[in-house]
């Protein structure tokens, strides 16, 4: 029943302990070898001025050792124009929003971070941290949309309420003429009648303030701003956010093929996360589309951070330390790990959807032998280990061709029959679901797949389980 499974040289679960070089050189280099050899190689080119060597440090510091690495920023240059960066123990206020139903996993993993005092709220999570906190936040979350920090509070009862609160905020610490701007807004159970007039007096507020500071307005770009503000509404409060994120962090760099309804980078490590997936056991999506879900297993079973190559919003920000941000980067890449231990594989029924998973696993800087993609139906297929996990986002919803009852009547058949022994997760916003494969589920999570509201549906597959079609 089982596919050989891959030589057993890493305990994944462990790996934050960074392995010793000696034992790394001997090991094949397999998996994620591409991925540690282009960041060494980025690396190189990064560094145009010798830096200290990565810390020995076994896992993602915690924020709080974090900041002990921390240098001096790099003398101001003009007091007008570099206002005062952040300082080095200063702590701000962090909204990290997620895809809802993630609330949960979102705060574990922050705490997981080193961000103790995370907790969930409403669509996202709250927690406290230094500014090194919050590159490290951008750079490891998985499951977080963006890192947004909190930078003024108040009541609002009025539009005017919103220009001062903005015009009370030290924008030149973080952004000026030099910048471009772009102002979002969104509320619950706000009064006020036009959020976009709130918004208008967000961006007027901000921008006064910077021509009465230093002469010059922000100009601003919608589309492809170098400083992005959030303001946040309720009844009779507003919250100004600076967005250090940029674009949405669900975007790792790496998808270009996006074959047919994909998920989203942040909501696939979700459904990994409720799932319970232990990454160093098999793993297999049999409608794996372009390949996000198992895309983005390999890379937590790597150990690869979530944003390791893409640029971040607060790189465009006034006193960016661009040289402590190499040395958190540095430090991360050097704990990517160069082989899985257990088999990670897709199938799916249409070879365009497997051409574009496997693009995707190249741009993704994965080695073809990552993942195994092949063409193949869900209904047919049989696992790749005796244990482990199948985690899928098969066809459902307005999204697709109408549901084929057959199908899962079929798919339910194969998977009672050979994966004894497999959990199984399914995400889909056909609520009813289970009882079309005959299936009890242990839990199931509510989430959101865009504007679909969709159940993650967790099923343990015992001997027991199966039962005869009627
Ligand atoms: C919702 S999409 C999966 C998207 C994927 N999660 C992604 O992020 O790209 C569902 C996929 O199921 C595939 N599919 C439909 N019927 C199938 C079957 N019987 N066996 C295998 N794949 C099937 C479709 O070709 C489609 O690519």
């Amino acid at each position: 029943m089982s596919d050989t499974k891959p030589g057993k040289t890493l305990t994944l679960k462990k790996k934050p302990a960074a392995a010793a070089p000696d034992a790394e050189q001997k090991r094949p280099k397999r998996a994620g070898a591409r991925a540690r050899q282009v960041a060494q190689l980025e690396r190189e080119r990064e560094k145009k001025q010798p830096t200290p060597a990565a810390l020995p440090v076994a896992a993602p510091a915690p924020a709080r050792e974090a900041d002990e690495r921390v240098r001096e920023a790099p003398p101001r240059r003009n007091r007008e124009r570099s206002p005062r960066a952040p300082a080095r123990a200063e702590i701000f206020r962090v909204f990290a929003p997620c895809p809802h139903g993630l609330e949960d996993a979102l705060a574990a993993e922050m705490q997981a971070l080193g961000f103790d005092d995370a907790t969930p709220d409403r669509a996202g999570c709250q927690f406290h941290a230094d500014w090194t906190g919050i590159l490290r936040a951008n750079l490891y979350s998985r499951l977080a949309t963006r890192i947004l920090v909190e930078v003024n509070h108040g009541p609002v009862h009025h539009e005017d309420d919103i220009l001062d609160l903005a015009m009370d905020t030290p924008w030149e610490r973080w952004f000026g003429a030099e910048q471009t701007l772009r102002v979002d807004t969104s509320a619950i159970r706000s009064p006020m009648q036009s959020l976009q007039y709130c918004n208008l007096r967000a961006k007027d507020g901000i921008c006064d303030r910077l021509r009465d500071r230093e002469g010059e307005r922000p100009d601003i770009d919608t589309v492809r701003p170098d400083a992005r503000v959030h303001l946040f509404l309720t009844e009779d409060t507003g919250t100004l956010y600076l967005d250090t994120s940029g674009e949405s962090l669900f975007k790792r760099g790496w998808r270009l093929e996006k074959g047919e309804a994909p998920l989203r980078e942040n909501l696939a490590a979700g459904l990994l996360a409720l799932a319970g997936w232990d990454p160093s056991q098999a793993l297999m999506d049999p409608f794996c589309g372009s390949g996000t879900i198992l895309i983005e297993a390999a890379w937590i079973a790597l150990g690869v951070p979530a944003g390791i190559w893409r640029p971040f919003g607060f790189e465009r920000l006034r006193n960016h330390d661009a040289r402590h941000w190499r040395d958190i980067k540095d430090d991360a890449r050097s704990h990517i790990a160069t082989q899985l231990e257990s088999p990670i594989v897709g199938y799916d029924l249409d070879g365009h959807a497997i051409d574009a998973a496997r693009a995707n696993l190249e741009r993704a800087w994965l080695t073809t032998d990552a993942i195994r993609f092949e063409v193949g139906d869900a209904r047919h297929v049989r696992p790749p280990a005796d244990t482990g996990w199948l985690v899928t986002n098969p066809p459902y919803g307005e999204r697709l061709e109408q549901e084929d009852d057959a199908l899962w009547a079929d798919w339910a058949q194969n998977l009672k029959q050979h994966y004894s022994g497999w959990q199984v997760s399914i995400i889909s916003s056909d609520l009813d679901l289970p009882r079309r494969m005959r299936l009890k589920p242990l839990r199931r999570y509510p989430l959101h797949n865009g504007s679909l509201d969709c159940r993650l549906f967790n099923f343990e597959m015992v001997t027991a389980s199966y039962r005869k079609p009627k």
